[in-house]
């Protein structure tokens, strides 16, 4: 009898996995396995003890640990997959389809032999595709396949509105709905600061252009780098849906989840608000949304079904 720490597989080491390593080790949220190809063991092993080695000033207790065997996983509470290639400067996330499935294939075997309990986070692009295609491979139940995008596309819009508005990031509240991707929907109708409705201390104009900037500020950061995509950020948002997990703090999130009727939709994975208990996905909030705020939901819906449908899964 006694404590036990939770276990937690982070399938891919690079850019992304890396950072979510130490977030997680920094908020103690249990052991880290980081599971990598087996080109890559040596390097993700290094990862590992590079942060047992932090761990003195890190002022965190936990056992890190590199691998490419999926037998290392055996047992895992929370599996988050970043397996798979980052975006370059000129692609969409489309463009990763063909590739990201292969790899997504191979993991959900893994995950599912090793760790079919795992409450698994996916952020592997095109994400509302590859959560798909993850949770069709496994045949994990809806409640335990989440993907990755809403909780960094609401932590963009927030960050851009404090930023334009010079105000606490801590105050602004709202949220994005819809697939990852430019035709994402921000509701600037249901967003405040301090609550305060955000129409009532800014602009239309200045509304129209912090929603651009969201629906465009993951393909803004891969311009910069020119070659792969944000890290620190999406690492931060998984953190966020695994701790909700982990510790039963019951976040609503955005999070990619599989609509059974919600929002008219059926069989897709998609951004909508969710509760995050030790459950896992307990519940998807319906948000009655205005005629315009539906019109825009349709458009992402589409684009959703269209890149899930190239799957062929
Ligand atoms: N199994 C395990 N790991 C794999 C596999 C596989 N089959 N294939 C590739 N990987 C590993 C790579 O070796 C690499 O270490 O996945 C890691 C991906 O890391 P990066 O290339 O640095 O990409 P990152 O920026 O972390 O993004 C990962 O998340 O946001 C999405 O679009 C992004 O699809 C991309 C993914």
């Amino acid at each position: 009898m006694g404590f036990e720490r939770k276990k937690i597989a982070l399938i891919g080491g690079g850019q992304i996995g890396q950072v979510l390593a130490m977030i997680a080790s920094q908020k103690e949220l249990g052991d880290i396995v980081i599971l990598d190809i087996p080109a890559y063991e040596n390097p993700v092993k290094g990862k590992a003890l590079d942060l047992m080695e932090m761990a003195p000033h890190g002022d965190y207790d936990a056992n890190i640990s590199g691998t490419s065997n999926y037998k290392d996983i055996e047992g895992a509470d929370v599996v988050i997959v970043t397996a798979g290639k980052p975006r370059e400067a000129g692609m969409t996330r489309e463009d990763l389809l063909a590739v990201n499935l292969k790899i997504i294939t191979d993991v959900a075997s893994g995950v599912k032999q090793y760790a079919p309990k795992a409450f698994c986070i996916i952020l592997t692009n095109p994400l509302d595709a590859m959560v798909y295609a993850f949770y069709k491979l496994t045949g994990f139940p809806r409640h335990q396949v989440v993907g990755m995008a809403g909780a960094l596309d609401t932590a963009r819009w927030r960050a851009f509105i404090a930023m334009e508005l010079g105000v606490s990031v801590a105050d602004v509240a709202g949220t994005v709905l819809g697939g990852h991707g430019p035709d994402m929907v921000p509701l600037p109708r249901l967003t405040t600061v301090g609550g305060v409705p955000l129409a009532e201390i800014a602009t239309k104009e200045q509304i129209d252009k912090l929603a651009l900037r969201t629906r465009e500020a993951g393909t803004e950061i891969v311009k910069l780098f020119g070659k792969g995509s944000a890290f620190f950020s999406p690492a931060w948002s998984a953190a966020t849906m695994a701790e909700s997990y982990l510790k039963d703090k019951k976040r609503i999130i955005a999070c990619a989840a599989l609509c059974q009727g919600e929002y008219g939709i059926n069989g897709l994975f998609i951004g909508v608000p969710c509760l995050i208990t030790a459950k896992g996905l307990e519940k998807i909030y319906e948000i009655k949304l205005t005629e315009e705020e539906n019109a825009l939901l349709q458009k992402t819906i589409a684009s959703v079904k269209k890149t899930t449908e190239e799957t062929k899964l």
